[in-house]
């Protein structure tokens, strides 16, 4: 069976090292007897190195975005060697913000994917669908689009190493979440794709979060259903409590 995996994404909003290091506080006693769900948090660069506190805990480490190149001329740009140095697991990629806001594509995302893996670290790489898109009856045709690019020229192994995060865009900071019957149903479209595109053995063993105003008074109804295996929590990451209850939610789960 799939470990569930729950992600703290801060986004910009709690930078500072002292911020970090007061929810840290609070969190670690909160959920250290959680031992059968990954339990992610991912603060901005700048925290990291406060964070990394975590490391003797059972909570892992992520960032929130990382270039593929090693070294060099990019200025304002984070190297994947460098979050190695600071004991980091985890790295988000291709998160909807990153993608309309700074314009990245699913070429760049495959890069950084491609980058990680070899550097050892675990991406959780963000899909979803816009609004409009949705309400155009085009979420399958954006989703099977995001994977064939994101996920170009990956082997079975490397997918493996994967974890999806399905984040319908306009449920993301909005307080709408999408419903569980919404998000089960993508969740399984994207299964069929791995089938399709590999075998049945890795269409059951990608772990698939869903991100997109989870809270603790939804996360349960949404963890219950088979095909999601977790959530990729921005808002409601942001304070001890409420983070971990929704890591408890999905335990109830299991
Ligand atoms: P919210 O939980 O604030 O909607 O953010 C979700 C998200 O984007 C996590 O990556």
């Amino acid at each position: 069976m799939r470990r569930p995996i729950i992600g703290g994404n801060w986004k910009m909003n709690r930078g500072s090292p002292e911020s970090a290091r007061e929810m840290l506080q609070e969190l670690i006693p909160l959920v250290k007897k959680v031992k059968k769900v990954d339990i992610v948090i991912a603060p901005p660069f700048t925290a990291l190195q406060e964070a990394s506190v975590v490391k003797v805990t059972n909570i892992k480490l992520g960032a929130q975005n990382m270039y593929f190149e090693e070294k060099g001329a990019y200025t304002g740009e984070i190297s994947p060697i460098f979050l190695k140095a600071l004991g980091i697991d985890y790295v988000i990629l291709g998160h909807s913000e990153r993608r309309n806001i700074f314009g990245e594509s699913d070429e760049l995302i495959n890069k950084k994917i491609k980058k990680a893996l070899e550097m050892g670290l675990i991406p959780i790489v963000c899909i979803g669908e816009h609004l409009e898109e949705r309400k155009a009856g085009k979420t399958e045709i954006i989703i099977e689009k995001q994977i064939n690019g994101t996920f170009a020229d990956l082997n079975k192994k490397e997918i493996m190493k994967i974890v999806i995060a399905y984040e319908p865009i306009w449920a993301i900071g909005t307080g709408e979440t999408a419903t569980p019957e919404q998000a089960a149903e993508v969740h399984q479209f994207i299964r069929s794709l791995l089938n399709d595109k590999y075998d049945e053995k890795v269409a059951q063993s990608v772990r698939i979060q869903y991100g997109g105003s989870v809270k603790p008074h939804n996360a349960l109804e949404l963890f219950q259903k088979a095909d999601i295996d977790g959530g990729l929590v921005g808002g409601a990451s942001l304070e001890a409590e409420s983070f971990a209850e929704i890591i408890k939610a999905v335990e109830k789960t299991i």
